[in-house]
Parts: structure tokens; sequence; C-alpha cells
């Protein structure tokens, strides 16, 4: 198979929209990534606009193209906008992406993406039961998946924890505001995902995020009895993510 017959993944993030097509008998990109800067605003027309420039580094093809979309997303439509503009609330994004790149295209939730990736490629591959992948960036996004079957859309990060959206008080962006020390910050993640066992006793957790090149600062100080580990994507998650969901 040549790189022009491979899905192609986007990883649409706050400062930067990452693509390439990917090998998913590796998990690795079969060309070299390309990166663009996102639009501010980044309205749903004009992050299409930069989705069809993107595309075009690339020789046609019409193989389906993968979105990651860091909300809610529900067979096709976004249904929240935490850290997005809030113009993507109802959108089809699906639909507005396949008419703009006239290519096939299907959008997941970010966490979702990095989620699938994880259990297929990275840190959870080969392991069986409920593993539940976080990633800790400008908020917190979650994948819950059992026995390697995503269920869509778990929004973890909005669990309400001592009265706080947990994602304000744990996601790396907190840390960053308050200017909190790793030993700090990892007090909340304990209360974090300590909550997390409670409610779901799963049998792995997964630490992505942009954050998780320095686990070693932070997760051994993270008390919890589940098995904790960081991911190892890293930041080709998404766009490995997205593809992979193109195709199921
Ligand atoms: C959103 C999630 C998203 C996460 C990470 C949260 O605020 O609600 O949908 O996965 O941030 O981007």
């Amino acid at each position: 198979m040549t790189a022009q017959d491979l899905p192609f993944g986007i990883d649409f993030g706050g400062t930067g929209i990452k693509g390439a097509p990917v090998d998913l008998t590796t998990g690795d990109f079969a060309a070299e990534r390309v990166r663009v800067r996102t639009p501010r605003p980044a309205t749903p027309a004009a992050v299409a606009e930069v989705f069809s420039s993107l595309l075009a580094e690339f020789p046609a093809s019409s193989a389906p193209i993968g979105v990651t979309v860091p909300g809610v997303v529900r067979h096709g439509v976004v249904r929240s906008a935490a850290n997005i503009d809030e113009s993507w609330i109802g959108t089809d994004a699906d639909a507005l992406f396949t008419e703009a790149t006239g290519r096939d295209v299907h959008v997941v939730n970010d966490a979702d993406a990095a989620g699938l990736a994880e259990v297929r490629y990275g840190a959870a591959r080969g392991r069986d039961g409920l593993v539940i992948v976080t990633t800790l960036g400008t908020g917190i996004g979650s994948a819950l998946v059992h026995d390697g079957v995503l269920v869509p859309n778990a929004e973890l990060g909005h669990l309400e924890i001592d009265g706080y959206d947990a994602e304000s008080r744990a996601a790396n962006s907190a840390r960053e505001a308050e200017g909190l020390s790793m030993a700090q910050w990892a007090e909340r993640l304990t209360t974090y995902y300590r909550t997390l066992e409670r409610l779901f006793s799963p049998d792995l957790i997964v630490v992505g995020g942009g954050i998780s090149k320095r686990a070693d600062h932070f997760l051994p100080l993270v008390r919890i009895e589940t098995e904790i580990v960081p991911a190892t994507l890293r930041n080709r998650a998404g766009v490995v993510g997205a593809a992979l969901y193109a195709t199921l």
C-alpha cells in the first residue's frame, strides 16, 4: 500500500493542527507529518479551510480521514466546547469537513482518539479489561476502553470533585496557572485518580498529554492502587487514533 491509500489522521488542537497518513499495521506515520497553526478564532469554517490547505500538501487520495475535536462528538455532531470556540456546539463536523475536503471524514473526541491509539499500539497494547486513558492538558480528556472497544465521550475530566470541575483543579493548565510544584499537583492527581478508581475499578490507567513526557516527575507521587502508566505514543496519539477511528 502506498501512503495515498492509507487513512489520514488530523489532530485539531488549541495551538496546532497536525496531519499525516497512518500505516495502521504499525501505527506509524507513512509520510512526514505536517503542522499548521490553529486559526484564531478557531471557528468551524476557518478550521475546515485549514484542513483543505493541509491536505493539499499530500498526494490526492480517496482514503478516509479521521479528525480529533476537543469536545463531545455524537454521530459527527459536536455537542460540547469546554476549551474551544462556542460556535462548534451543534456543528455537524462530519458533514462540514466532508464537504470542505471532498473526502470521507469522521470526527472523534480527542481523548477517545488517544485512547484507541494507546490501546492498539501504545501503553495499553494487549491489555484487556477496562483501560482508562486520560490526557492532561488544557483540560482533562478521558477514554474508556473495555476489551479493546471504546465507549465514546466519557468526559471524566468534568467529574465534580470537592465542589470543583475536576479539570479546573487537576489539568496541566491548572498546575501551570497556579504555579504548583510537581508534588502539589500529584496530590490533586491522587484525589482525581482515586475518584476514577472508586467509580470504575479500572484494570489500567494511562496518562497522556504533552506533560506525560515528564511522567517520571509526578506519576511516582500519585498514590493509588490501580496500575498507572505514561502514554507511549506521545504527540502521535491524536493523528494515529483519528486515522484508526476513520476505519472502524
Ligand atoms: C473536553 C473534552 C476533551 C478534553 C481534552 C475537555 O474539557 O470536555 O471533550 O476531550 O477537554 O481536550
